[in-house]
């Protein structure tokens, strides 16, 4: 049977341009090719999570123009419940300017109708949450939004995945009603000193996101890493993003953590060798695949 997968967060048009070096300020260079490509790190997941097989509802906003519907539809081509996108009027849909220079990036987001995603909004779907086997969050809607529906989980007994991405400071109560925190390094030093790794009733599982290096958990107290899976890069924008889809879906799964962690480990590795987040998310025989292919090496 399929596991429910409910996604709350952001959906973005990812504008995308590439360049042989980032212009200093003032300064104006030519690019090498510009492209428009579905993004927003709740979009990403959640098509990373229904690419591996997953029953996956979204919870968001879009604003009432051509991105919009573009987005909307591309979400349905994914075969990803749409009935929760909110079509909000006069409103712009969130925007990510993307620049890639050395298959790096930088990347400015204006949020748009993703500030729509209010608390009301989340709890007009407390059925949704209620019926899901996971929620998958991450910081490009209100906080106040999320704060909300790690609540509504809670009260129905449903796991909660925050991604603290882009990250921001977060109540200390608000940890322990999350069941897996997932930062990346960056991430990580801004949020751990608020949470008491060392402390034994701590019972959120922190998982920090290393690139290619991997992904490390925490065991009584220590950090143990979870080696990655090296491969050609192309795009790392979106990688993050397969990551937390993939856990959430072998969570769901009742994976243990560290297979759950090498196989998400594995869905990024794959994501990275293509061009745009979405365009890049593998499907489950692929993945599968390339654990049998790394397996043999
Ligand atoms: O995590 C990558 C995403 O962050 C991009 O798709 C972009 O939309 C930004 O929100
Ligand atoms: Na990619």
């Amino acid at each position: 049977e399929k596991r429910r997968i409910t996604v709350i967060g952001s959906i973005n048009m990812d504008l995308v341009t590439s360049t042989e070096r980032i212009p200093e300020l003032g300064e104006t260079v030519s690019g090498t090719s510009f492209t428009t490509k579905a993004g927003g790190k709740g979009a990403n997941q959640a098509v990373a999570a229904a690419n591996l097989n997953a029953d996956v509802t979204f919870v968001g906003c879009v604003g009432d123009d051509a991105f919009g519907h573009q987005l909307l539809k591309n979400l349905q081509d994914k075969r990803i419940n749409t009935d929760y996108i909110k079509v909000v009027p006069e409103t712009e849909t969130g925007i990510a300017a993307i620049t890639i220079a050395n298959k790096d990036n930088s990347i400015i987001v204006v949020p748009g109708a993703n500030l729509h995603v209010t608390p009301e909004l989340v709890e007009r779907h407390e059925k949704v949450i209620a019926e899901s086997d996971i929620i998958l969050l991450q910081l490009e809607i209100p906080l106040r939004a999320v704060e909300r529906a790690i609540e509504i989980a809670n009260n129905h007994g449903v796991k909660v995945i925050l991604n603290p991405a882009p990250v921001q400071k977060l109540q200390k109560k608000l940890y322990e009603k999350i069941d897996y925190i997932t930062p990346n390094e960056h991430e990580s030093i801004v949020l751990l000193d608020e949470m008491d790794t060392e402390k034994e009733s701590l019972t959120t599982k922190i998982v920090i996101t290393r690139g290619k290096q991997g992904a490390s958990i925490f065991e009584k107290g220590k950090q143990v890493l979870i080696e990655g899976f090296t491969t050609e890069v192309i795009d790392t924008t979106g990688a993050g993003d397969a990551f937390n889809g993939a856990l959430a879906v072998a969570i769901s799964e009742g994976k243990p953590l560290k297979e759950a962690c090498r196989f998400a480990n594995a869905v990024a590795a794959i994501s990275v060798t293509r061009l745009g987040a979405q365009s890049g998310m593998p499907g489950l025989e692929e993945v599968k695949a390339f654990l049998k292919n790394v397996n043999h090496i």
